[in-house]
């Protein structure tokens, strides 16, 4: 029988010996990223291993950043300038996370986090935050690692943390080893710098389940489930073709069957999981006239009810008058560069 990997074990490989005093404080910043070939299934609930290959685009300045120093006493979480009291579910995860990497048990941490994805709106900050957390923890031990061994340490606080340690393009690999050391992020070699995200905020608020327990729910229930493997091969194939060619919409097809094909999935689970909002549809409708208009435009959608809207920069102008609010943002683009 093969070892059943701990989440210490894998990290106590990761870094081996290397021991470097900490230092007064490190800081970082990851992106957002929106998948374009959706991770959804786990094959290892405690790695956090995929079913199936992923691939993501960042947002940009979009992000996490996060600042962090050793103290006394009990961690110390501020998120937005506001301190998170102990039992904040926040907290409680990443106080989890942490414990993997205290060099002694006494040794607490501050952590001090600024996301600028709007998460209230409910777009994900988990991949970001865990990105930013493991390069803060990187500086501030010294341990200089790569961003390949700091994509393997981020999935281990959430799945899709594993993309955000690069801008622009990035595939998560499967991989097929035990401990997971061959399941890391990894940046295509194409840019596209036309690219375009818009993020629609539809829906604030609490969604009505969390998408680590959906994923589960869909991969234990879900006769749909049985079909994924095979339509995530199928899409992520078409968007990596689409990328090469920068075929617009070739990859925009791709990404919106594929969201809506994992929705699909969820929909066939027992209790059904369905995070769409009327808004949800309504704006699905939208783009969707757009398109007959002429204007090159596709969504896609994650475990709540917004909306990504995906263009090239040559439509900007008209997807922004159809949809007013549209928060666009330019993946390849560095904090400091964003207006
Ligand atoms: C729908 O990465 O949040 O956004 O590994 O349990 O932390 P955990 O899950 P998480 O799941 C993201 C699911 C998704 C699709 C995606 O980002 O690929």
């Amino acid at each position: 029988m093969s070892k059943a990997w701990s989440r210490q074990s894998v990290v106590e490989k990761v870094i081996g010996d290397r021991k470097a005093p900490a230092r007064e404080a490190s800081v970082a910043f990851a992106p957002a990223n929106i998948a374009l070939c959706k991770y959804w299934g786990k094959r290892n609930e405690v790695l956090n291993l995929p079913v199936t290959s992923s691939l993501s685009i960042s947002l940009g300045a979009l992000g996490s950043h996060c600042r962090l120093s050793p103290c006394s006493g009990s961690d110390q979480v501020t998120l937005g300038g506001e301190t998170l009291e102990g039992e904040h579910p926040f907290v409680e995860r990443i106080r989890d996370y942490l414990n993997l990497f205290r060099p002694d048990p006494e040794q607490s941490y501050k952590i001090e986090a600024i996301n600028t994805v709007p998460t209230a709106a409910g777009f994900a900050s988990s991949a970001s935050g865990f990105a930013a957390l493991v390069l803060a923890l990187d500086g501030l031990h010294g341990w200089g690692l790569s961003l390949r061994e700091l994509s393997i340490l981020a999935r281990l606080g959430s799945g899709s943390a594993c993309r955000s340690l690069w801008q622009g393009l990035v595939e998560w690999h499967v991989g097929s080893a035990t401990d997971g050391m061959d399941s890391y992020g990894e940046p295509l070699g194409d840019t596209w710098d036309e690219l375009r995200v818009g993020l629609l905020v539809l829906e604030a608020g609490k969604k009505p389940i969390g998408s680590r327990p959906a994923m589960k729910r869909t991969v234990e229930t879900s006769p749909g489930y049985a079909v994924w493997p095979d339509r995530v091969a199928h899409d992520l194939a078409n968007l990596k073709a689409a990328i090469a060619a920068k075929d617009f919409e070739r990859l925009g097809e791709a990404a919106e069957s594929n969201a809506l094909a994992m929705h699909a999935t969820m929909i066939m689970a027992q209790p059904p999981v369905l995070y769409w909002k009327a808004a949800s549809v309504t704006a699905m409708n939208d783009v969707w006239a757009a398109r007959r208009d002429g204007v090159s435009l596709y969504f896609t959608m994650d475990a709540g009810p917004n909306i990504k809207l995906l263009f090239t920069a040559a439509d900007e102008a008209a997807v922004v008058e159809r949809f007013p609010a549209l928060r666009v943002t330019a993946p390849a683009l560095r904090p400091a560069e964003e207006a």
